[in-house]
């Protein structure tokens, strides 16, 4: 496999999104296996960004529960409630939730301290169910806006069109 990861640090992020959609699905190319993709999304936009802590909560018990996984970064939260935090909002309301500052987030869920802000995408499968959510952290306050939201979305609409 000749793909490497690109380091788009100070890219502007629709190219930045672009150029990770191309990479994703060069890699994928052929892939039908969702823990192979989730885990190669996650590499991707990690390492491009530098992120905290990039990772999926996948759905475990529908409407209930998710469940830490394949992630990169310090130790995540095993275990979310549909409703918890922000990854639990997200997954109960369906739709993606920027938090500009963890700290005036009602419920936030601290795995680890250093996290300023988030953003969590919801991940839908072919049938248009929720699948997982993609959480990603920074740590710095307001790292998220509608152009990662654009993005991130763009790149996980892998797991309703595969
Ligand atoms: N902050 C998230 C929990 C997951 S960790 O950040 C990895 C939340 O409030 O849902």
């Amino acid at each position: 496999m000749a793909e490497t990861i690109p380091d788009l640090r100070g890219v502007p992020k629709p190219h930045a999104y672009a150029e990770l959609k191309g990479h994703s699905a060069a890699i994928l190319d052929g892939v039908d296996d969702e823990i192979t993709a989730m885990a190669t999304i996650v590499a991707l936009v990690h390492h491009a960004f530098g992120h905290l802590w990039t990772g999926f909560y996948r759905v475990a018990v529908p409407g209930q529960l998710l469940r830490v996984g394949p992630y990169q970064g310090s130790l995540g939260c095993l275990d979310i409630a549909f409703g918890q935090g922000v990854c639990g909002t997200a997954a109960a309301e369906m739709r993606t939730v920027i938090v500009p500052d963890v700290e005036k987030f009602p419920g936030h869920i601290t795995c680890d301290a250093r996290s300023r802000s988030e953003i969590v995408v919801p991940v839908l499968g072919q049938r248009g169910g929720l699948t997982a959510v993609l959480d990603v952290d920074s740590d710095r306050l307001n790292a998220f806006d509608s152009e990662d939201q654009q993005g991130l979305e763009e790149l996980v609409s892998w797991f309703a069109a595969k």
